[in-house]
């Protein structure tokens, strides 16, 4: 995760004017640019269809930004920043796009010879987009670098996954992929790394004889947000939980790597993965669950239901909500059940990781109004909440002994630092070519094989699913996952709440 100096570059966007360019690329470009951390020469490069000049461009941007600028739109800071903007009308699938990108790379002085490619685009455009990079030469590392930034979806299944690799390394080597996952750029994701191995205090407890289980959870106010053409066919567990969520589960669980290298890091996430005991078709009810919103109240006001949902089919059984079980067969965690879940329209917008303690072995209280001793809990706050809070039980003031809840709190953010976007960080490890918290090909790969039993189960029940009304936190039926009575879902990050 080192940052260096580094040599400017061709930020090149296929898909510039779409919606993932327009909320995070652009901003998080812009407040790199207000953090002077884009190399000096820097070109940041648009491509689309539409018939723009480069003013109408900028002045797109412009609308882009300035509704997210942190502390608002600075002037002189915009106007160091549309000095990089140009812009190229071209069709992705004509050839003459990649000659006049290819021209401008080779030929033209003002544009970097660095090139990294983003591919905000459909991922059924990937692949003609690689093979024309390939065709036309320019992802040929001969006057300088070529790097392919690619978005999740990576493949719809383990098989297609394998079909997109096995594309990608025709036409790229390894070294020039750069596969986001978003949630690795949040802080408060590193930060996982950061608690488990620059403290000591953790790491003897951190393990099936003090762990009961682990809990990982994003939650989203929202729904699909008009994205039904994709999301239909994706469903929660292929958007959140094969790839976020399935990450998160990596660094919570895995071993101190031997350095902090992007090699290093990914091999012990792969170890994870791997050692994920597979869920066999017999056993995918066991393991999984999944649900739909119905309409219901969101934030005082009422929302449709995943149905009405403009290009949702009427008969659709995709699932908004996915909870999986999963053990880790190894010696840290075996018997320890890891349960993940996510879903769209729930009671809260949250992500947390929480972890349950064991119990003492001995219950020293029960001659005392202390009925039971609680467990505790360590919680990971990853949004909004950015927070380290491990309750724990003490006694209450008084004369008698009776104990509360109570935690201590290690905030992440002091109030006078901004938040940043995970977007920031990723770009900006893209020029600097560091693929630390990028994703290696056997990461997503072993990610798939996990759920892909699931996925294929799902796919075969088409008549029926169960359904949760937004704004709650889903079915009660997805307690049925729980291996013990004692266990439940843990909404809250405050004691007492759940
Ligand atoms: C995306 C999913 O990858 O992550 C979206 O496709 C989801 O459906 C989003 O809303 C959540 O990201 P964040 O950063 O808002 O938690």
């Amino acid at each position: 995760m080192s940052k260096q100096i580094v040599e400017p570059c061709t930020y090149v966007i296929f898909g510039a004017t779409g919606n993932l360019s327009r909320r995070k690329l652009m901003p998080a470009l812009y407040h790199l640019e207000e953090a002077q951390r884009l190399p000096h020469g820097t070109v940041i490069l648009a491509l689309s269809r539409r018939d723009w000049s480069r003013e109408t461009w900028i002045e797109e941007v412009r609308g882009m930004v300035s509704g997210q600028a942190r502390g608002g739109l600075d002037e002189a800071v915009f106007e160091r920043f549309a000095h990089r903007l140009q812009y190229l009308r071209a069709d992705l699938n004509e050839d003459s796009a990649y000659e006049q990108i290819r021209t401008l790379l080779d030929e033209d002085e003002a544009y970097p010879s660095n090139a990294a490619f983003y591919m905000a685009l459909r991922p059924a455009e990937f692949g003609v987009v690689v093979d024309k990079l390939k065709s036309s030469g320019i992802s040929r590392e001969e006057h300088g670098w070529r790097r392919v930034v690619i978005e999740k979806p990576f493949g719809y299944d383990l098989e297609s996954a394998q079909r997109l690799q096995k594309h990608l390394h025709h036409c790229l080597d390894e070294h020039q992929v750069y596969r986001i996952d978003h949630y690795l750029g949040k802080g408060t994701v590193q930060n996982i790394l950061v608690y488990r191995f620059a403290n000591v205090l953790m790491e003897p407890l951190w393990n099936r004889n003090y762990i009961d289980h682990v809990q990982i959870t994003h939650s989203e106010t929202i729904g699909i947000a008009g994205r039904a053409d994709y999301y239909d066919g994706a469903g929660a567990l292929r958007d959140m939980l094969q790839s976020h969520l399935m990450q998160l589960l990596t660094l919570v669980a895995m071993e101190p790597p031997p350095s902090m290298d992007a090699e290093s890091l990914r091999d012990e996430k792969v170890k994870v993965l791997k050692s994920i005991r597979p869920i066999t078709p017999s056993a995918v009810h066991a393991h999984s669950f999944r649900a739909q919103y119905t309409s219901g109240i969101i934030n005082g006001e009422k929302v449709k239901s995943y149905l009405e949902e403009d290009g949702v089919p009427p008969d659709s059984t995709t699932e908004t909500y996915a909870a999986l079980k999963l053990y880790i067969d190894n010696w840290r965690w075996r018997g320890v059940p890891f349960y993940l879940r996510t879903g769209k329209r729930m009671a809260e917008a949250k992500s947390a990781v929480s972890i349950r303690f064991k119990v003492p072995p001995q219950h020293l209280f029960r001659n005392t109004p202390v009925e039971r001793v609680k467990p505790d809990w360590l919680l990971l706050g990853i949004q909004p909440y950015e927070c380290v809070r491990l309750e724990m039980q003490v006694k209450e003031p008084g004369l008698e002994m009776k104990t509360r809840t109570t935690s201590l709190d290690a905030s992440l953010r002091r109030d006078d630092e901004a938040a940043y976007d995970a977007y920031e960080d990723l770009l900006l490890d893209v020029i600097e070519g560091d693929r630390t918290l990028f994703l290696r090909y056997d990461e997503v790969e072993w990610a798939w094989r996990v759920v892909d039993p699931v996925v294929r189960t799902w796919a075969t029940e088409r008549d029926f699913i169960h359904t949760y009304p937004a704004g709650t936190w889903g079915p009660q039926e997805t307690r049925r996952l729980f291996d013990k009575e004692d266990q439940f879902w843990r909404h809250s990050l405050l004691p007492d709440e759940d």
